[in-house]
C-alpha cells in the first residue's frame, strides 16, 4: 500500500508537549498495526522559528507542507514575558496566523470542533443534563469575517478609521450547509448502530433524527443573514430527514449554556464559529479534551489540519502541565480522515479514540500531568 506521510509541527508553548505524546502514540498504533504512515517533524511555524530567521515559517513552507498527506500541528503564538514587547510584538511583514495561510492556501474549507461531554471530563455545567452534550460545531473556514480585506485610513490621527470587509459567496455558504446536513445524517446513522436515537422536533413539529441548526445575525448583519437563511432552506428540501432549525448568535451562546443538549450538528460562519466553539469547548470538558480538524473535503491532494482547539498556553508552557487529551483525540481524528485513503487508518483513529476516551473515563478526575497521561493511554494501546 502506499505510505501516507504526516507533517508535525509542534508550534509554540505547549504544543510540543503535547504533539510529543502524538507521536509516542503514533508510533506505537504503526508497530502494532503495521501502518503504512511515516511522518516528519518540522520546527516551523513557531515564534523560535522567527527569533532565528525573522519569519514564522520560511517562505516555501507551504510548498513543502504541500507534498504531505496531513499536517498535525501543537500549537502557535507566544506572547513571551508580558514586559518584553520586542518579543511578542511582531513586525507587520510577518503574518501572525500562519494558521489562516494554511487554512486558506490548502481549501480547507471545513473546520469541525465536535462537542461531546465524555465520562471522565469536567462538567462545567450544574444542570444534570449537561451530561448530555454531544454537538457538532461545524465552522465555516474559508471566507466571511476571515478575508482579511480592509485598512487604517489616517491611522494614528483621532479620524483615523479602521476597516474590515466581511466577504459571504453562495458557494462557499451552500457547501458547508450541505455539509452539516452530510455529517448530521452521518450521526444519526452512528447513534442508530450504537441503538441510541435522538429526538429534534420540526418546525411543524415532527420528529426527526438529527438536527443542522443554522447561526447567523440576520436581524443585523442582513445581506449574509438572509443569504444564509436562503441556502439553507434551499439545502434543507434534499434532507427532509434532518430537522432545521436557526438561531442568532447571541441567542445562541445564551442556549448553549442553557440547554447545551439540545444541539446536534451547528453551522456557523468563520468568527461566529470560533467564538462558539471555545464555548463548546467548555460544555465538552474543557480546552485540555477538545479536538479540531481544518478539513478539505474535496481535493485529498492537498493536506487537511488537525490541530487541538486550545492554543500554545504558555502560562503553563515548559512545565510538563498540559493535558494531551485534546491533542491525542485531534490525532486520532486525523487517523480516521487519513482512512479515506487505508483503511486500516480508520481502525487505528478508533482505537485510539477509544483508549483516550478510556483513560478519561477511569481517570479524569484526577490531577495528572503530561507524561502519566500519555503513559496511560500508550499502556491501553500496548495492550
Ligand atoms: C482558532 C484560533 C485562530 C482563529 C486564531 C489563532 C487565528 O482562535 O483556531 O480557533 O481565530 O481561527
Ligand atoms: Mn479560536
Amino acid at each position: 500500500p502506499e505510505t501516507l506521510r504526516i507533517a508535525v509541527t509542534p508550534g509554540d508553548g505547549i504544543g510540543p508537549e503535547v504533539v510529543t505524546e502524538a507521536v509516542h502514540c503514533l508510533e506505537a498504533l504503526r508497530e502494532k498495526h503495521q501502518l503504512p504512515l511515516e511522518w516528519t517533524r518540522f520546527p516551523w511555524p513557531s515564534h523560535a522559528w522567527h527569533e532565528m530567521h525573522g519569519e514564522v515559517m520560511p517562505h516555501d513552507a507551504m510548498a513543502q507542507l504541500a507534498d504531505y498527506d496531513a499536517i498535525l500541528l501543537g500549537a502557535l503564538g507566544d506572547p513571551g514575558p508580558l514586559d518584553d514587547p520586542d518579543r511578542y510584538l511582531l513586525p507587520d511583514s510577518v503574518s501572525l496566523a500562519p494558521l489562516l495561510d494554511m487554512r486558506k492556501g490548502f481549501d480547507q474549507w471545513v473546520c469541525e470542533r465536535p462537542a461531546r461531554l465524555l465520562p471522565g471530563a469536567r462538567q462545567y455545567l450544574a444542570d444534570e443534563r449537561a451530561r448530555d452534550v454531544d454537538m457538532l460545531v461545524i465552522r465555516e473556514n474559508s471566507e466571511g469575517e476571515y478575508v482579511g480585506q480592509g485598512g487604517r485610513l489616517r491611522q494614528g490621527t483621532e479620524h483615523e478609521v479602521a476597516t474590515q470587509m466581511e466577504v459571504f459567496t453562495r458557494r462557499a455558504t451552500d457547501r458547508i450547509v450541505r455539509y452539516g446536513f452530510e455529517r448530521a445524517r452521518l450521526r444519526a446513522e452512528a447513534r442508530r448502530a450504537e441503538g441510541k436515537t435522538r429526538e429534534f422536533r420540526t418546525l411543524d413539529g415532527t420528529r426527526r433524527e438529527s438536527q443542522v441548526c443554522v447561526i447567523t445575525k440576520r436581524n443585523a448583519l442582513r445581506y449574509w443573514g438572509d443569504m444564509y437563511t436562503e441556502v439553507f432552506e434551499e439545502v434543507a428540501k434534499d434532507y427532509p430527514d434532518v430537522a432545521t432549525h436557526h438561531e442568532l448568535i447571541d441567542a445562541a451562546c445564551m442556549k448553549f449554556v442553557q440547554a447545551p443538549w439540545a444541539f446536534d450538528v451547528v453551522v456557523a460562519s468563520n468568527l461566529q464559529g470560533d467564538i462558539l466553539t471555545d464555548l463548546a469547548a467548555v460544555l465538552s470538558g474543557g480546552m485540555g479534551v477538545a479536538p479540531s480538524c481544518n478539513l478539505n473535503p474535496d481535493n485529498p491532494a492537498m493536506p487537511s489540519m488537525f490541530e487541538p482547539t486550545h492554543g500554545s498556553a504558555p502560562d503553563i508552557a515548559g512545565q510538563g502541565l498540559a493535558d494531551p487529551t485534546a491533542m491525542l483525540f485531534t490525532t486520532a481524528r486525523m487517523l480516521e480522515w487519513l482512512g479515506r485513503r487505508d483503511p486500516s487508518l480508520t481502525m487505528a483513529g478508533r482505537e485510539l479514540y477509544a483508549a483516550v476516551a478510556a483513560d478519561l473515563a477511569e481517570n479524569g478526575g484526577t490531577r495528572r500531568d503530561t507524561r502519566e497521561i500519555a503513559d496511560s493511554v500508550l499502556a491501553r494501546l500496548k495492550e
